[in-house]
């Protein structure tokens, strides 16, 4: 059975309270030695959650391009790294609404890097520029982020196959309206290394039979 990378990426959702009752729910300690779990609350709950995770099952949702000084209102390297062993860089929402361009992805994966947090690239396509360095990617097509209507798993499986040859990543995950009754159509596909899960990931329930279907 091949390795699978689940992500949890809840966005700007949740009060403390609520994430205390996802994590009441859900049950990460019995899972198929094949897949590996990482959850990306927002900056505000990862203290929170690194009481009940362990640093290699959690991941920060963005990271500075600086490092440490006076950067008002940014997270640094060094920071996400004291609770998150990963970080999602380039998020399409990054892209649009915060005007990220390939530059600041690229220093943002140069900081990551430097901090050894293991960088997650968000692609939305083959010819979206990977930085150097950058061993997990994450296809998503912007038309499936949100919107109920998950690319087909054939044509996700043929991009995942162009990136990883054309690239030097190790794993290629898809994501874009994944649930828990379609993950099992991504991720028994050859290219597919796992799934990166927005809305679904919100309810224990649903994320849970994410897991178990994967
Ligand atoms: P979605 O989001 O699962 O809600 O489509 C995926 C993502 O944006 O990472």
């Amino acid at each position: 059975m091949k390795d699978l990378l689940i992500v949890a990426n809840w966005k700007s959702n949740k009060s403390q309270q609520e994430a205390d009752l996802w994590i009441a729910n859900i049950n990460l300690d019995t899972l198929d030695a094949n897949k590996k779990v990482v959850i990306c609350p927002p900056f505000t709950l990862l203290s929170a959650f690194s009481q009940h995770f362990p640093v290699e099952k959690l991941g920060a949702q963005n990271i500075s391009p600086f490092s440490a000084g006076a950067y008002t209102g940014e997270v640094n390297a060094l920071q996400v790294k004291e609770f998150a062993a990963y970080v999602l860089i380039g998020h399409s929402e990054r892209r649009q609404y915060f005007k990220e361009d390939d530059e600041i992805i690229q220093e943002k994966v140069m900081q990551a890097k430097s901090a050894m947090v293991i960088p997650i690239v968000c692609v939305q396509g083959v010819d979206t520029p990977i930085p150097q360095g950058v061993d997990i990617v994450a296809y998503e097509p912007i038309w499936a982020i949100g919107t109920g209507k998950a690319e087909s798993p054939i044509e996700a499986n043929e991009v995942c196959r162009q990136i990883f040859h054309k690239t030097h990543v190790k794993t290629v995950l898809y994501g874009g309206s994944v649930t828990e009754e379609n993950v099992h159509t991504f991720t028994e596909l050859e290219y597919i290394g796992g799934v990166l899960v927005g809305g679904a990931s919100l309810d224990p329930q649903k994320f849970s039979q994410i897991i178990a279907h994967a």
